[in-house]
């Protein structure tokens, strides 16, 4: 009988399984030490003189840990958190309810800050700098102006693409912190973690696999470790031993680099249709049928880290390293045997 293909190109969104394996204070979160030192300082000084905290914009590749600090932040202040989402506040009027609703001191959580639109950025100004909204309903003669006084709250801000946001609303930011990637030492702790509280049982090395191919982002090892289990569970009598995981992984078309399917398409694009780059992002997005958004968000980041990729002003050009690692022949390659048979 054919196997049904097992793991999709979209890694499995569970609720659930990311709810239960979401670290809920900061001291239980793995890595990124300087950037927990200084959340951890003006945290501290604002419980200390009673204030709002400063409001924070959180950047950096997805899966790396903003919504986790994001709602580890409040907690830590013991007061309430409100999540909003850039896409979903389409007008300045949709930012009504969520501003005048904050208590004292609350958080504002806004997911994909640099999807909101221009608009919506203009107002959010006045809002985390004098606490004040003032808004204008309806036009022409019909026109009025709401003034609000807000509650003194703190805007936590996270964004793939800080890059896109206007510089006067990043620069009312008063902490900004990039996350980066994870180490190997610091993933394999989050899937060791994870998987005690999956009540997987993992051998040691198994869990440093796992998160060697997790390209260096905890949501892929937690996903990656799931996946693992269930291979486990189905397969090898529920216990994770290295070779365990390696089949599984390898089933799953997850690579010794960890890259899965799409990584490994997107280097193929440039080297078979674009011999190799310069290309644009759009040209290779359009070749693939994917977003550029997509690419630029969650493919290249790890590419350009791993050295498979470089960008140039005239686009993306892939290293020796790729044709290395895909077992392609690489232009220079071909040159020498050329030269060997001319
Ligand atoms: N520092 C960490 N320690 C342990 N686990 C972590 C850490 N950071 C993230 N995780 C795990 O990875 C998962 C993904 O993290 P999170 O949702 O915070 O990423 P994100 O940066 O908000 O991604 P996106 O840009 O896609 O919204 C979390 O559910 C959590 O289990
Ligand atoms: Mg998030």
């Amino acid at each position: 009988m054919p196997r049904e293909p097992i793991l999709s190109a979209a890694p499995p969104q569970d609720e659930d399984f990311h709810r239960d394996l979401r670290p809920q204070r900061i001291v239980d979160m793995v890595g990124q030490r300087d950037v927990i030192e200084r959340l951890n300082i003006v945290v501290d000084a604002a419980r200390k003189r009673g204030e709002s905290l400063g409001h924070i914009l959180f950047d950096g590749p997805p899966g790396l840990g903003k919504t986790t600090f994001a709602n580890c932040i409040p907690r830590e202040l013991g007061v309430p958190l409100v999540t909003a989402s850039g896409p979903g506040i389409k007008a300045p009027k949709d930012l009504i309810p969520y501003l005048t609703n904050l208590e004292e001191h609350a958080v504002l959580f806004i997911d994909e800050i640099h999807r909101l639109p221009k608009a919506v950025e203009e107002y959010l100004y006045s809002a985390m700098e004098d606490f004040r909204l003032d808004i204008v309903l309806g036009d022409g003669i019909n026109a009025r102006t709401i003034n609000l006084r807000l509650k003194r709250f703190t805007l936590i801000g996270a964004t793939t693409r800080a890059g896109m946001l206007s510089a006067p609303l990043r620069d009312r930011f008063a902490t900004r912190e990039h996350l980066g990637f994870y180490s190997l030492s610091e993933l394999t702790e989050i899937v060791r973690r994870s998987a005690k509280k999956l009540n997987v049982k993992l051998h040691d090395d198994a869990a440093s696999e796992i998160a060697r191919r997790s390209r260096a982002t905890p949501r892929i090892a937690n996903n990656r470790l799931r996946w693992v289990r269930d291979f486990a569970d189905s397969q090898a009598g529920g216990i994770v031993t290295l070779d365990v995981a390696r089949a599984a992984l390898a089933m799953a078309g997850i690579d010794v680099l960890g890259l899965d399917k799409q990584d490994r398409g997107y280097l193929e694009t440039i080297i078979r249709v674009f011999t190799g780059g310069p290309a644009g992002v759009e040209a290779i997005a359009h070749t693939m049928n994917l977003s550029p958004d997509t690419l630029t968000d969650e493919v290249e980041p790890y590419l350009l880290r791993s050295e498979l990729l470089v960008r140039t002003p005239r686009g993306r050009v892939v290293t020796a390293k790729a044709y290395e690692h895909l077992q392609l022949p690489s232009p220079a390659d071909t040159d020498d045997q050329r030269r060997l048979f001319a």
